[in-house]
């Protein structure tokens, strides 16, 4: 497994273009599969679960034609299987935005039940039951999700979500769109990833309205067609750099941004003390205010509120901030892995219940290290940008999973970061 080490107490300073929405573009692929045209998808970030659903679509039958790097022409016109297997469900959950799809245009789909993972037991139960609500027959046999659509095709229902949830909603506007008749999404998420995925849906052909509120309307098509669609840009991957900018004391212009998705981790970065000037609509100039940084609480909540994927990355700054900062996790029961390791470190956390109360300003000092997730990686790697010494992070491929050439960006703004190779791998690999 590769490791990062990382010399931390440089600030960084340059610019950073941010890549794709990874949450966007894993659905966006996933609704391909609605059509035998072809869907043309840009601005698809080169990162690791993009590669594992791209394998998805291909063992299903689909055709994918990468013309540039991050330009993926998806054909689904002769799909062989209506299964997204085990080895590749373990790997991604988000295989299970196969499950949609899949059961609206073909009738049928099994898909692996993902088990727990680092973050929590995640289960997947809300989408089942609006499949269900949609007429589906949904069972599990032997660890696989079995659904099928008893007359061929769905039929459009009201689905009540008893508690937010983003693939789900995601799932469930895709089984919707071919549906016979209307459905209607109450309590439906209202992340920037479904907008996204609403707008491609509509250019191939579905009747979908009010994605980004919380009732969403879709009045089911016999058929969707090809389209051509630029993916958002990725406002974790933002929120990430404007955090490095703060905590290694630089200034960083972030460029190819969407600020207006990351509202509530703006106003809570800058409430902290984070200098964050739009200087025009995709770009944006961050450093730390000379006052430094002050201790603020965060909860973190669906969106529009401040979203569970900056929260370990807002603990790291924490670690650098004056006072006591309370960050209460909302969403996962089990979202703070990076707390040992940031422990690891020096910082002063202590964890009661789904709240970790922060006491800074700590000097945080290198340290071999173990990332657990994806996000978790992240905070681990601007923690370790800040501390005096040398931190080896060990088992980064869950960064790799969504940070899309991370040590080269970090780099090309004076991070002293490299990767350290797994030799052994790789010797095995070659075998
Ligand atoms: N939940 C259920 N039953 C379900 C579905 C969800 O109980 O059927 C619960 C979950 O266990 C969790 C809450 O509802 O407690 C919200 O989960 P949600 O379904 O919204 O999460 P998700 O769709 O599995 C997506 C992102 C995550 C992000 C969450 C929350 C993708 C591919 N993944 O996951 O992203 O944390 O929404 O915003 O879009 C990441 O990128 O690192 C990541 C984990």
């Amino acid at each position: 497994m590769d490791k990062f080490l990382i010399r931390g107490g440089k600030p960084l300073r340059g610019k950073i273009e941010i890549s794709g929405a990874k949450n966007s573009a894993l659905p966006c692929l996933a609704a391909t599969l609605l059509t035998g045209e072809t869907v043309t998808l840009h601005n698809v970030p080169y990162v690791k679960d993009l590669i594992t659903q791209r394998r998805l679509l291909e063992d299903l039958g689909a055709t994918v034609l990468t013309p540039e790097l991050r330009t993926h022409k998806v054909t689904a016109a002769n799909i062989q299987t209506f299964e997204a297997p085990y080895e590749l469900v373990k790997t991604m959950r988000a295989s299970v935005l196969a499950l949609g799809p899949l059961l609206a245009r073909f009738g049928q789909a099994k898909v692996s039940l993902p088990g727990g993972c680092a973050i929590g037991t995640r289960p997947i139960d809300l989408h089942l039951r609006a499949f269900e609500k949609l007429g589906a027959e949904v069972s599990l046999e032997s660890g696989d999700v079995v659904a099928s659509a008893p007359k061929g095709r769905l039929i459009g229902a009201d689905v009540s979500f008893e508690k937010v949830t983003v693939t789900g909603t995601e799932n469930v506007m895709m089984a919707a769109a071919l549906a016979k008749g209307k459905t209607t999404i109450h309590n439906a998420a209202r992340e920037p990833e479904i907008e996204d995925l609403a707008e491609l849906l509509n250019k191939m052909g579905a009747r979908i309205k009010g994605a980004g509120t919380d009732v969403i309307e879709i009045e089911g098509v016999e058929q969707m067609g090809g389209a051509e669609h630029t993916i958002i840009a990725d406002r974790i991957e933002t929120g990430t750099f404007i955090v490095a900018a703060a905590i290694t004391n630089g200034e960083l212009e972030i460029k190819s941004c969407q600020p207006e998705h990351l509202g509530a981790v703006i106003e809570k970065l800058r409430e902290a003390g984070v200098d964050i000037e739009e200087l025009n609509q995709s770009t944006l100039l961050v450093s730390c205010c000379a006052r430094g940084l002050q201790a603020k609480d965060v909860t973190t909540d669906p969106h529009p509120f401040f979203p569970t994927d900056m929260q370990a990355q807002y603990m790291s700054l924490m670690t650098q901030a004056e006072g006591e900062s309370s960050i209460m996790e909302t969403i996962f029961e089990n979202r703070f892995m990076h707390v040992g390791e940031l422990q690891r470190m020096g910082a002063k956390i202590e964890i009661s219940g789904n709240t970790a109360l922060v006491s800074g300003k700590t000097n945080l000092t290198g340290a071999r290290i173990l990332a657990s997730d994806l996000r978790a990686s992240a905070s681990l790697v601007l923690a370790a940008l800040c501390a005096s010494g040398e931190t080896l992070i060990d088992r980064v491929y869950h960064i790799d999973r969504g940070y899309e050439t991370i040590v080269r960006k970090l780099r090309s703004v004076g991070a002293d970061i490299e990767r350290i190779k797994d030799t052994m791998a790789m010797t095995a690999e070659e075998k």
